[in-house]
């Protein structure tokens, strides 16, 4: 098979979330924050691909992927059975606009993530480069269930107490990472989405930092169309511009799905 890759393990995290470690290409270069093509062979012989970001950051040996599983989805249907030693093809070609080269120098950046639009900051997070760049670094994370918190919950402690990895980032830096997560259907510490918890001043409160300003603030946001147009409006209302790979600016934007 051609771009084959092996798996190397996979964790359910829900019924409807998992995650899953590959064997990485040698030629493979990326950037933290970017997305490939993965797949499946199909029953037709040929490749059924979609995009996926990679959750792992530039440096690993493996690659990560953080997945939906869609119960009738032509790839996710088959993928979520996936074990450790089957092959998966990955094409590699990594893109996309969530990479700091696409943002202007600033002091604090914001990470803000619905559902599986947690994977390219799960990458961005365990990249030094973030914590170099900025000062304060924000990540929000939005579910409608506590369940599907637990990977973003488990990467931050990660982050925070593997000590290899804690060196790596620096353990000063560390104090910079601001992790927020919220739900808005399962009870849980703290309810809502972020889009009103910011327009309340909720959010600011409790992360005891100043208000989004152009001048200091930078975002990458990463979730359902409609939260990456509500949030992309009230970033724009705030000052802040859309930049893109050859035109860095002060926020950037994903889908984390199509539709
Ligand atoms: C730039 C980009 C990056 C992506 N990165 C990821 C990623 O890292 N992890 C990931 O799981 N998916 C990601 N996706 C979505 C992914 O490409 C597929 O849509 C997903 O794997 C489902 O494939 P499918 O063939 O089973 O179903 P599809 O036919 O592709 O989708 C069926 C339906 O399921 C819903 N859906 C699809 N993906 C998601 C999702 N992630 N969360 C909630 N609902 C969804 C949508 O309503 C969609 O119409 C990304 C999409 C884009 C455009
Ligand atoms: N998650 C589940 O348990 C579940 C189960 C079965 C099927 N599905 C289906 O799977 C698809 C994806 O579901 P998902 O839960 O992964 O993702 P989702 O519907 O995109 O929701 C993820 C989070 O984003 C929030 N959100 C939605 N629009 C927003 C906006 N404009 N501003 C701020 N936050 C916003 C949601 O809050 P709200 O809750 O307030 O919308 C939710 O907390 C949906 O079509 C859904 O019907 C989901």
């Amino acid at each position: 098979m051609p771009d084959a890759q092996t798996v190397l393990s996979v964790k359910h995290w829900t019924d409807r979330l998992f995650s899953f470690r590959v064997t990485r290409p040698a030629s493979l270069r990326f950037r933290s924050g970017e997305f490939v093509m993965i797949g499946l062979m199909g029953d037709n012989g040929k490749p059924l691909l979609r995009a996926y970001s990679i959750a792992s950051p530039s440096w690993d040996e493996e690659l990560e992927f953080y997945s939906i599983k869609v119960q009738d989805g032509p790839l996710t249907s088959k993928l979520q059975h996936i074990q450790p030693g089957d092959e998966v093809i990955l094409r590699p070609k990594p893109v996309g606009t969530l990479v700091h080269d696409a943002l202007l120098p600033g002091k604090r950046i914001w990470f803000f993530a619905t559902g599986t639009g947690i994977a390219p900051f799960a990458s961005l997070l365990r990249d030094p480069q973030t914590y170099e760049d900025y000062d304060e670094v924000i990540i929000t994370h939005t579910c409608r269930e506590v369940g599907e918190l637990q990977y973003g919950k488990e990467l931050i402690d990660q982050i925070r107490s593997d000590e290899m990895l804690a060196e790596f980032l620096g353990e000063e830096n560390l104090k910079k990472l601001k992790y927020y997560p919220t739900t808005t259907r399962e009870e849980s510490p703290k309810m809502g989405r972020i889009t009103d918890l910011l327009r309340s001043g909720e959010a600011y409160k409790d992360l005891g930092v100043e208000p989004i300003c152009p001048e200091n603030d930078r975002a990458m946001i990463c979730g359902n169309l409609a939260f990456n147009l509500e949030l992309k409006e009230m970033l724009e209302e705030m000052g802040l511009e859309e930049g893109a790979n050859s035109d860095p600016k002060q926020y950037v934007v994903e889908k984390a799905f199509l539709d």
